[in-house]
């Protein structure tokens, strides 16, 4: 069939012929003759996986650790949020490895010249301007890299499926060949994807379950941050962020992002709140800007930048109905400033505060950091790992939190720290407006 029955697009599909089945189902001995034994757990080796550091402690920490030897790692993001730039670094930080270069989107002088522009200084740095999977992996057997970065997978092709580059169908065989080939000489592996909105070209979706880890490189082109997140990981934590600044000489990490998030903060303004949120194992202070005004709409707006909206709707519920917050006929935007995305519950309680501070037209004080979840009750729910936060806190020249009171223990709290235990959100509503 030239045209998909499902979908409409033409020359989609792909012939895969069925293995012929010499056995009866229900058959238990394989060809050989031999019964196929299951392996009790205790004879298996359990060999930890060898890595090398980068030395990129922002990069190293989303990895877990480093890269692994063998391993595959799918760095997806929108073009021109610097994926290549990352990637070139790895140079400049491994050197003394062999790293093979495959590039299918640029052309060998432009790779060059954004390696010159990060300083790429390295006698083991190799190009290879190519996108058929076949001579990419002859290339490899004969190079033998320690290190290999496909830029990007959507240019790869495999020569024996007709279908086009970029199409689900090429993007996943020639993923499966690259991987099966990493796996087998125990080259690591990046292979670079681009987030796509149009179905045309395969996003890097189609291959999250293929590769050993998934990192995400987010960030408004227009702010120079840029966060790395890891959504998949099979040697090391997901939740983990590594977070970058864009500048003149490539992406360069940000050793202190707390206090970069919060920086251009307007102490003054009604609806600025900050926010302390656990990302991986690391407490992010983040501020909060809540807007609430009057609509000229039947239905008024409500828009989350960097939260998750539906959790905003449920907190402005709440709020009405718990605290008789009149919010019915507002507009309410939210936004989470850096372009950080902010997932755990910990953050309903900053919310809750930008949006009542904004509707009241009454500042939180400056100095103050809010985080608990809140319940459909209207109660303050505790939040993971506390006294990392309060600490953070406290390291930033904070002098009061506003925290639920399950978990806190004042003792152990930072003494510069005025620690308030909150059970409700009218408990805060009363302390603060
Ligand atoms: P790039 O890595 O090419 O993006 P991607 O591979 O994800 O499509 O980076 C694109 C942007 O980064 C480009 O607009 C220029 C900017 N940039 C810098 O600001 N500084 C630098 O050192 C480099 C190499 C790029
Ligand atoms: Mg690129």
């Amino acid at each position: 069939m030239g045209q998909c029955s499902a979908c409409g697009a033409w020359n989609t599909l792909v012939e895969e012929r069925q293995a012929s089945t010499k056995h009866q189902l229900g058959s238990v001995r394989s060809s050989n003759g031999a019964g196929i034994h299951p392996l009790k757990l205790a004879e298996i080796k359990s060999g930890s996986e060898s890595r090398f550091a980068t030395g990129n402690i922002e990069l190293d920490r989303v990895l877990g650790g480093g890269i692994v030897e063998g391993s595959v790692v799918l760095i997806a993001g929108d073009p021109g949020i610097g994926k290549s730039t990352l990637m070139t670094e790895l140079a400049t930080l491994v050197p003394d490895e062999k790293i093979l270069y495959v590039t299918g989107e640029e052309s060998p002088s432009q790779v060059k010249m954004r390696a010159e522009r990060v300083g790429v200084d390295s006698e083991n740095f190799l190009l290879l301007a190519e996108t058929e999977v076949e001579s990419i992996i002859r290339c490899v057997q004969d190079e033998e890299p320690a290190l290999m970065i496909i830029d990007s997978i959507q240019t790869i092709f495999r020569s024996d499926l007709s279908s086009a580059p970029g199409s689900v169908t090429q993007v996943r065989e020639s993923a499966a060949a690259l991987i099966q080939m990493a796996k087998s000489t125990g080259t690591s592996t990046f292979i670079v994807g681009h987030v796509t909105k149009s179905g045309t070209i395969a996003g890097p979706r189609v291959l999250e379950h293929m590769v050993d880890t998934v990192l995400y490189l987010e960030g408004d082109r227009h702010h120079v941050f840029r966060i790395l997140r890891a959504v998949k990981n099979r040697f090391g934590s997901t939740n983990e962020i590594g977070v970058f600044e864009m500048k003149t000489m490539g992406l360069a990490p940000v050793d202190n992002p707390s206090e970069l998030f919060i920086s251009d903060r307007n102490l003054l303004t009604p609806g600025s709140v900050v926010v302390c949120s656990m990302e991986g194992t690391r407490p992010m202070l983040a501020e909060i800007q809540a807007l609430v005004t009057n609509t000229s709409y039947s239905n008024p707006q409500r828009t989350a930048t960097g939260f998750d909206g539906r959790r905003l709707q449920m907190l402005l519920a709440v709020l009405e109905k718990r605290v008789g917050l009149p919010l019915s006929t507002s507009d309410v935007f939210v936004n989470v400033t850096g372009g950080l995305k902010l997932t755990e519950p910990a953050a309903d309680l900053a919310i809750a505060a930008a949006v009542a501070s904004s509707s009241r037209e009454i500042p939180v004080p400056s100095q103050a950091m809010i985080t608990g979840e809140v319940g459909l009750g209207g109660e303050v729910r505790a939040v993971s790992q506390l006294d990392t936060r309060l600490l953070e806190t406290s390291r930033l020249g904070f002098n009061q939190a506003f925290v639920p009171l399950r978990g806190l223990n004042s003792n152990a709290a930072p003494k510069s720290l005025e620690c308030v235990g909150l059970k409700s959100l009218d408990h805060m509503m009363d302390l603060l407006f």
